[in-house]
């Protein structure tokens, strides 16, 4: 079955980049020129996903309001012959078919996808978290995808991290059925320090069934006392078949100071007219002592 929704939670108050998200929702930050959530939606337009969802919190407009039509805008640029700028401004409300809902309050990102139920309805479902960045020759979702379409079952992004930094995500732990692709057994969130099963972590990209709803409103709170999506798909392992993909690709996460500014050097250093002289810029700092 294909899949054709995505639900990006976009509730958060963005405190790590306080105070610029004071006024500006930090999913709407500029990754070289376009929002950071504008590269997860292209990510999701590319893998043949036609619709999202949404889940945002009062006074968070802003992120919606991006993805829809703007005619005053477009008549501005038309009128001053500005068709390149034209060109991009209806692209990005021609990428999906926005919907949204609120979250009304802060109680984990398990409770924010459960807020997306009615308007997902009863499909098979992707998520995209949007402090991940994913850079791939394939669309990170569309390599889950096309492993759910293989096997019908719910499928999550993997990568392999250091020991040392298994508290930091959703660990997975299962045997390895294919080469990149395991049978999640079991799901630790951030594990204390030295106690994760493996090193393999959960990362932002996720192809869930419609069952997941039911299971996410039977775990009670978990780390952060929070209701974690690890916590269901803990269960949903034991129910059901769960797999894991380590995917192809370089992932950034822009959630962190530091991970949003490697984020803007990579796809800096990947743009045409900039990575030159951005190049060149580093270069030297570089030689000066990075002065
Ligand atoms: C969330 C999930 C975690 C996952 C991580 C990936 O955590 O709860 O399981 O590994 O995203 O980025 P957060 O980073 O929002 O704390």
């Amino acid at each position: 079955m294909k899949v054709t929704k995505v639900v990006i939670p976009a509730a958060g108050k963005g405190t790590r980049f306080l105070p610029a998200t004071k006024s500006v929702p930090k999913e709407l930050l500029p990754l070289v020129d376009r929002p950071l959530i504008h590269e997860v939606v292209l990510e999701a337009a590319r893998s043949g996903i036609r619709d999202l969802i949404l889940v945002t919190a009062e006074g968070k407009e802003a992120v919606q309001r991006y993805f829809e039509k703007d005619p005053a805008l477009e008549n501005f640029l038309e009128a001053r012959g500005e068709l390149g700028f034209l060109k991009q401004v209806k692209a990005v409300s021609g990428m999906v078919r926005v919907s949204s809902v609120i979250q009304d309050s802060p109680r984990g990102l398990g409770h924010a996808i459960l807020c997306s139920r009615e308007l997902v309805g009863n499909d098979p479902f992707a998520v995209i978290l949007p402090d991940d960045l994913i850079d791939s020759v394939v669309p990170c979702v569309a390599q889950l995808a096309d492993l759910f379409v293989r096997t019908g079952k719910t499928i999550v992004a993997l990568q392999e991290v250091p020991g040392d930094q298994t508290h930091l995500y959703g660990i997975a732990d299962g045997e390895r059925t294919d080469p990149g692709v395991y049978r999640i057994r079991k799901f630790v969130e951030k594990p204390p320090p030295g106690s994760a099963p493996s090193n393999l972590a959960v990362i932002g990209r996720y192809i869930l069934v419609p069952e997941i709803y039911d299971l996410i409103e039977g775990v009670q709170p978990g780390v952060g006392g929070e209701i974690q999506l690890t916590d269901a798909l803990d269960r949903l392992a034991v129910e059901d078949e769960v797999y894991g993909l380590v995917f192809e690709g370089l992932r950034h996460d822009a959630g962190t100071r530091l991970g949003f500014l490697m984020a803007n050097i990579h796809y800096g250093l990947k743009d045409e007219e900039l990575g030159p002289p951005l190049l060149r810029y580093i270069t030297d700092k570089i030689a000066a002592g990075g002065t």
